[in-house]
């Protein structure tokens, strides 16, 4: 039905929310909302003789609503065009010349020394780690040099007594794209690569001293894409070739999966509807339904361990907006509906689909183009996503969610538990407004039902997007966090609602429900 109100045309929608903990409800983890760092540039992230202010606060605003850091997993591209020096300080690297397409382009050549890894020290303490090594190259010693030196680093009292911990090592980026991309020849397979990781793994294994009782294990795969079944690469591929049975595949806690909604690499970019569409974001995701159950089958964790929107950076226009965000909230959140633990939202510096843009740039991330003046250290819309999420999961250790059932395209919405109880509801209203519409705004009024004994009050908070084209000018709860130290600045805002009365959701608007 539609009713006329204030003069704007809204529907009506009835939404259902369980009161206690349903069972079909998921474990969300404090560090859902974890980050994939491009290695080539760690050092410009981190810092090299002191942290950068930036980026650690950035890590530390999800800190401090969660109780735990992102777990950051520092690889990708330039993983497989690292080596290991040891006569340089901190990295030394070869960078392509930037094209309109691609403004920052991976380096193709890094050669590492300690200190390189010794910077994880700057991270928020008590961060989980994950480091990559080289496979792509099929240099042992380089594995073997990269992982002494890391392992090393993690061991110093400088990262150990922050409680920095290298969670897990990963060996190779992507080797389903090998054969295409010149690392192997064209008859490359997941047999093949079952060996080379077993012979690798067998080697850093015994140079890490990890065994079933350290904290340090491996992750599995990190795979560009997935066939999904016992042909080609996939998790299931080599499970049935031997991998986790294999001495050194023991120590493999956990599958990484990449994955982006599409792809950049030839500079035709998606819209931005179509990012934040309900459907293509559970047909994305729901694709790997069958992974994830052979990964867990095998008592190992599975996580989107380099994801964002499109791949090579992400679209102009597309990756760097405000729908984007609405696109990375409803997709974290969905993941954990499908057994997905953590989403490793990939950053280079640079990078359009960036959260965060850790130091200051002088080229357009769009094209290319020198900027009329410096652009400082920024969080881009995405980065709002993840503050949502951090407040909605919270710092109980102990949150569960559920995907709300809405009879509605364009709206989605998820609810949170803590001890069996309701306690916080987020719903999303993917409805592209542009800057380009001159006819109203359209909202929908949702009228809450609940199964058992409702809450008796609520709290909205609105994540404010004037349009979904926007790259900048968000508020949370009418606080911003695009201010010179990342840090929120303004009052937060809440409002009180009567929760018989239901809530209104706008066109491109999220908003979170906290329940009494
Ligand atoms: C990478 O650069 C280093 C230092 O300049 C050089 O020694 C090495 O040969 C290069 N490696 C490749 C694969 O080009
Ligand atoms: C690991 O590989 C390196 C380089 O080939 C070699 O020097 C080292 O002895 C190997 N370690 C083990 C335990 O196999
Ligand atoms: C392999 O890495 C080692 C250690 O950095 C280096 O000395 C050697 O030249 C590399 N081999 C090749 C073939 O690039
Ligand atoms: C993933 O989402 C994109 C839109 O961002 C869509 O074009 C694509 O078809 C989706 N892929 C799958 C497998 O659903």
């Amino acid at each position: 039905m539609a009713v006329l109100l204030l003069g704007q045309l809204a529907s009506c929608l009835d939404i259902t929310i369980p009161s206690r903990l349903p069972s079909t409800a998921a474990p969300v983890s404090q560090s859902l909302v974890s980050f994939s760092i491009e290695q080539d540039r760690w050092s410009d992230w981190i810092g090299v003789t002191s942290r950068n202010q930036f980026f650690f606060n950035t890590l530390d605003n999800l800190k401090q609503l969660t109780g735990e850091p992102p777990q950051i997993r520092i690889g990708a591209n330039s993983e497989d065009h690292t080596n290991f020096g040891k006569d340089v300080q901190f990295s030394q690297a070869i960078f392509p010349p930037a094209t309109a397409i691609v403004p920052y382009p991976e380096a193709t050549n890094i050669t590492v020394g300690d200190a390189y890894y010794g910077a994880a020290q700057y991270l928020p303490p008590n961060t989980h780690v994950i480091w990559g090594l080289n496979l792509g190259q099929n240099n042992l010693t380089a594995a073997f040099l990269e992982a002494k030196s890391l392992v090393e680093a993690f061991a110093s009292p400088a990262v150990k007594n922050v409680g920095i911990t290298l969670d897990a090592i990963e060996i190779g980026n992507e080797a389903d794209l090998y054969m295409n991309n010149g690392a192997r020849p064209k008859t490359y397979t997941s047999t093949q690569y079952v060996k080379e990781w077993i012979a690798f793994a067998t080697n850093v294994s015994a140079v890490g001293k990890l065994t079933s009782s350290s904290s340090t294990k491996f992750w599995g795969a990190s795979f560009a894409g997935s066939s999904h079944s016992n042909a080609g690469f996939s998790p299931l591929a080599i499970f049935n070739e031997g991998i986790i049975s294999s001495s050194p595949g023991r120590l493999i806690s956990t599958i990484s999966q990449h994955h982006y909604s599409g792809t950049f690499c030839s500079g035709n970019g998606g819209l931005l509807q179509d990012l934040m569409t309900k459907s293509t974001i559970r047909s994305n995701l729901t694709q790997f339904n069958a992974d994830i159950a052979a990964s867990n089958a095998r008592g190992l964790d599975y996580v989107l361990g380099e994801t964002n929107s499109y791949s090579c950076h992400g679209s102009p226009g597309v990756s760097n907006t405000a729908g984007a965000a609405l696109w990375a909230l409803d997709y974290l959140l969905f993941a954990t509906q499908l057994g997905i633990s953590r989403v490793f939202f990939h950053q280079g510096i640079g990078f359009k689909y960036n959260l965060i843009q850790p130091i200051t740039l002088t080229r357009s991330i769009l094209d290319g183009t020198p900027l009329p003046s410096p652009l400082p250290p920024h969080v881009q819309p995405q980065y709002y996503a993840a503050i949502v999420a951090a407040e909605a999961i919270g710092n109980s250790g102990d949150t569960w969610a559920v995907e709300l059932s809405i009879a509605n395209d364009r709206l989605a919405g998820y609810a949170f538990y803590e001890n069996d109880q309701l306690v916080r509801a987020v719903i999303i209203n993917s409805q592209a407004y542009f800057s380009t519409e001159f006819v109203p705004r359209s909202s929908v009024h949702i009228n809450l039902n609940f199964l058992g004994d409702g809450p008796l009050a609520m709290t909205v908070k609105r994540l404010n997007i004037l349009h979904a084209d926007d790259t900048s000018g968000l508020t949370w709860g009418g606080q911003s966090y695009e201010t010179s130290d990342a840090r929120p600045s303004g009052v937060p805002q809440v409002e009180p609602v009567d929760v018989s009365s239901g809530v209104d959701i706008q066109e491109t608007e999220v908003i979170l429900l906290s329940f009494t």
